[in-house]
């Protein structure tokens, strides 16, 4: 490599070593805090009440003009309309006895009109400044309307594809969920809440929620204190260190009891151990289903549940509007406690600087959607979040070399499914599908033949296939949309089957008959298995639904104009039975590659005869890809790994050099991973941890100094004795493309 080259290449990269941007919070302010006092003193019990009630609207404004005026909504949900905005906030502040702004929320989740991938997508860019820019271009656009508040970013770990709602998370890694967390906390906030365009974030769902047992949705969960503290709150504690004004309890029970009742979660651990000073939303009716989930006798006994374990305004229940005043009234609530929680919502409320500025500026609307840079930005992420899963070199395909494709299958051009769940907002009539941007980009030198053959991807008649097969026979290359419709993930979305639906399949089977090149790309909401479509494939592009302009950024990736670079957030399975994911824990009886499968075991064989080892008779010893995977374009291989030492005190940090070669192939990004194994702990320590990673583009022919500093501190966990620190001993430590890939070099902490 020339010198110059690799200083170029070392200067970009040891620019990167610079420690992460501190995390900022959004602190205490005297003035608001004596604002908040304030007015709290003018309020009767009924306006503190109804500070805690939040509601959705819809249809006649005027209809709720009533109980605004007289301060029994502190907030509302799904309004888009500036206008409406207005008149409800006119109702609040200048109709009112009190003046107290509304705060409008809806879910931005990916996007507002321009539709980002889904966060599931996101997450695989591992590119957090990249998801910071897709949340500040959300806030733009759905503060123009006057929404000041999201329910993003949702920080469930999610291992199980089953769960419709895995579509909405980061996926199964607690630091990929934090710093992702982090980066859309800031991109929504700023550093500036109370700025026009910066909206409220909320991490939900307070906690647990999926871990759904079954992978179905609301189900309960199970997860013990140490697991909780080790895997599943750690991207919530992220988003509260970043400054989130607002958290959002979950729908489940764990261990028996309700996030939306439980004090250990909302008071112990949130407010006492976290300090955090926003304020906390129930999830959507989440007060009144403690009745069901048998926790509570009523909606009243509901109502003193979740008020007193500190939640403090109801989404959608009406319980504490209608029962809080008798429940203090009665000794059952504590006024003192209602005064608390209004403090929070007030906090939040001046934080915002709502009281200031409660109007939005309706012309604001104009051209604030859809803008250049925007769609820019969204096909950017899109291009980023597809990862390469298979190639034999079919792709990428030279538009000078063939002249004619056969596009195929339901996804090709299906503009609504495309932007994938939580797209309230998305505009199909703006997306740019597949179809369309192949049109536009090859057109001019390439004959294309569209014919779906399916007409979605749950359509199981199979006619259209043969001809589907005949076409790809006159045609040089076969591209195959295929996956999921949005309906078919998403909240209440959950499959116990989640291979491709319909008759999907078959059509891939029969492409690949046709003896010409099948390239097939999967637009869906989760992992889902595609191991027999892999085998009827020379090449394939995941992408998790990538939004509005998911179109181009595919095109682009088929025809090499971008170069595939994103990493799988969760590991594949080969079936819907499977559960795996890549930090679990080794058992006592790993497997070892070596057992033998049911298809391959003789008749009346012994009960032994295949291993006593942990996996899956009728399927594999192994997932089917592994948490971190992704093929580039380029071919990456990891040269060697230089530890600056390998004795570390807690104090220090690991720093670590990688070395990655792009051996051939175009100029390429790739994301380097840094795993860690805790040898031996006083609890079982998972196989393997993320602890770092880094986006790097490495030119052709070039070798990265990749570096890392990782704090000892990073490796600390809830031991035997429940108190987070890190054990010293002996520590293996990777550097890879993967979670399944490279050598370890083992390193000590010192007493
Ligand atoms: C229920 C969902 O669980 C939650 O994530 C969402 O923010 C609320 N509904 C509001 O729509």
């Amino acid at each position: 490599m020339q010198r110059a080259a690799l200083l170029a290449v070392a200067m970009f990269l040891f620019s990167s070593c610079s420690p992460q941007r501190t995390v900022g919070t959004v602190g205490s302010d005297s003035r608001i805090e004596h604002s908040v006092d304030s007015l709290l003193r003018l309020m009767t019990l009924e306006e503190k009440i109804g500070q805690m009630n939040q509601i959705s609207v819809g249809g006649d404004v005027e209809s709720y003009a009533e109980h605004i005026r007289a301060g029994r909504i502190g907030s509302i949900l799904n309004e888009t309309d500036p206008v409406k905005v207005n008149r409800y906030q006119k109702m609040a502040v200048e109709e009112s006895r009190l003046h107290i702004p509304i705060l409008v929320g809806r879910d931005v989740i990916h996007g507002f009109h321009t539709i980002f991938p889904i966060p599931l997508g996101l997450a695989s860019t591992f590119d957090t400044e990249l998801a910071e820019k897709t949340a500040r271009a959300a806030a733009e656009e759905a503060s123009a309307t006057g929404v000041k508040w999201t329910f993003s970013p949702m920080c469930d770990l999610a291992r199980d594809s089953r769960w419709g709602r895995i579509a909405e998370s980061s996926g199964e890694d607690p630091l990929l969920d934090a710093q992702m967390a982090v980066a859309l906390v800031r991109g929504y906030q700023t550093d500036d809440p109370s700025a026009p365009d910066a909206i409220a974030a909320c991490v939900k769902h307070f906690f647990g929620y999926g871990a759904a047992e079954g992978g179905r949705d609301y189900n309960s969960t199970y997860i013990p204190e140490r697991q909780m503290r080790n895997f599943f709150l750690p991207p919530f504690k992220a988003g509260i260190d970043a400054g989130v004004l607002t958290v959002m309890t979950s729908f489940n029970d764990n261990d028996g009891v309700p996030s939306t009742g439980n004090s250990h979660l909302l008071k112990d651990i949130l407010r006492k151990e976290w300090g955090f000073d926003g304020m906390v939303v129930s999830d959507w009716n989440s007060t009144l289903e403690m009745v069901n989930h048998g926790f509570a006798a009523n909606g009243e006994d509901a109502a003193r549940l979740a008020a007193n374990a500190g939640c403090e305004m109801d989404m959608m229940s009406f319980t504490y509007i209608s029962s809080l005043k008798r429940l203090v009234n009665d000794g059952k609530v504590k006024e003192s406690d209602i005064d608390a929680a209004v403090r929070d919502i007030l906090r939040v409320k001046y934080r915002l600087g709502l009281f200031k500025r409660p109007y939005v500026d309706t012309t604001r609307t104009k051209g604030a959607f859809y803008k250049k840079e925007t769609l820019a930005l969204a096909e950017k992420a899109a291009e980023e979040s597809a990862v390469l899963l298979k190639n034999d070199g079919a792709l990428p395909l030279d538009a000078s070399k063939i002249s004619r494709i056969l596009v195929t299958g339901p996804m090709a051009d299906s503009p609504y499914d495309q932007l994938g769940t939580w797209a309230f907002d998305g505009e199909k009539g703006h997306t740019v599908t597949p179809l369309a941007a192949l049109k536009e980009r090859y057109g001019d030198r390439l004959q294309i033949t569209y014919f779906p053959a399916l007409k979605n991807s749950r359509d199981d008649n199979k006619a259209g296939i043969a001809q589907a097969t005949a076409l790809a026979r006159q045609c040089d290359a076969v591209l195959a949309f295929l996956g999921e419709e949005a309906i078919l993930s998403g909240e209440a979305h959950c499959l116990a089957d989640i291979s491709l639906k319909g008759g999907q399949s078959s059509l891939l089977e029969a492409l690949k008959k046709s003896g010409k090149p099948v390239v097939a790309s999967i637009m869906a909401g989760r992992a889902l298995c595609i191991g027999k479509d892999l085998e009827n494939c020379d090449a394939m592009l995941y992408s998790f639904h990538p939004g509005t302009m998911g179109g181009p950024a595919i095109a682009k990736l088929i025809f090499g104009e971008a170069v595939p670079s994103g990493k799988l957030p969760v590991t594949f399975t080969n079936a819907s039975g499977e559960v795996w994911y890549y930090n679990r824990t080794n058992s006592g009886r790993p497997a070892t590659g070596n057992e033998i499968l049911l298809k391959d075991i003789p008749e009346n064989a012994g009960q032994t005869s295949l291993g006593n080892t942990s996996f899956y008779i009728d399927s594999s010893t192994k997932p089917l890809f592994p948490f971190g995977f992704g093929l580039s374009y380029a071919k990456f291989s990891y040269d060697g790994i230089k530890l600056a030492s390998d004795v570390v005190t807690q104090k220090d940090s690991i720093k670590v050099i990688a070395y990655v070669r792009n051996e051939s192939g175009p100029d390429a990004e790739e994301v380097v991973q840094v795993y860690i194994r805790d040898v031996v702990g006083s609890i079982t320590r998972p196989l393997k941890e993320l602890k770092a990673f880094k986006r790097v583009l490495i030119p052709a022919g070039q070798t990265a100094e990749v570096c890392f500093a990782i704090p000892v501190s990073d490796l600390a966990f809830c031991g035997l004795d429940m108190k987070k620190k890190v054990e010293p001993g002996d520590f293996e430590l990777w550097v890879a493309g993967d979670s399944d890939s490279g050598k370890p070099v083992t390193f000590k902490v010192s007493e």
